[in-house]
């Protein structure tokens, strides 16, 4: 199932094309950007905690066979740990094709290290969403997450990526780290 959230992204939020934002990365905008940045600076966000809950049915597996990749759930007193770019408004015409499988823009409160924050855009995609495939048993979505390949490649590397550039960052996220362990010892 899916929903192409590219025109829906752009009458709920439009941004100008000269306008310069931040945008917050969670999952393969951290290891992966893919597009002109003006700066980016490692963040983290409050009260979100990143879940490999959202169906990816055109990029890391197929309508038949969804992958699972990452979204945000609110969880008071978590911390999510991310990317953070300074872009041109235009860099969204892009980012909206890549992010248009159920994912929509929002906005929120990003902290850097040095204790200075700013209002960033995110893309979230919510349990209302058509591909959300929300929670399951660890070993479902690692045997999941170990099968499944789309047009931008093997699910599973999109998992192990993450893990990396997390580890790289220094942040601890326990259920991308659980899911790491399990689907490395998956045969591909
Ligand atoms: C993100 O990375 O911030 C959104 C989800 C994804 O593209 O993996």
């Amino acid at each position: 199932m899916s929903l192409d959230t590219t025109l829906i992204n752009r009458q709920r939020m439009p941004v100008d094309d000269a306008a310069e934002l931040w945008l917050f990365g969670y999952g393969s905008l951290i290891w992966k950007a893919g597009f002109a940045y003006l700066e980016r600076r490692p963040a983290h966000i409050e009260g979100w905690a990143r879940r490999f809950w959202q169906g990816s049915h055109d990029h890391r597996g197929t309508p038949e066979a969804p992958g699972r990749v990452a979204t945000l759930i609110r969880q008071p007193g978590a911390l999510c740990h991310g990317m953070a770019y300074r872009i041109a408004g235009d860099v969204l015409h892009g980012l909206d094709i890549r992010e248009k499988n159920g994912y929509l823009r929002e906005t929120t409160l990003m902290h850097f290290a040095d204790g200075s924050h700013a209002e960033g855009l995110l893309y979230l995609a919510t349990e209302d969403n058509a591909a959300f495939l929300g929670d399951a048993p660890l070993e479902s979505m690692a045997r999941q997450i170990a099968a499944a390949h789309g047009p931008s490649g093997a699910n599973r590397d999109y998992l192990l990526n993450l893990a990396t550039a997390l580890e790289d960052l220094g942040a601890e996220d326990e259920h991308v780290a659980a899911l790491a362990k399990r689907v490395q010892h998956i045969k591909a």
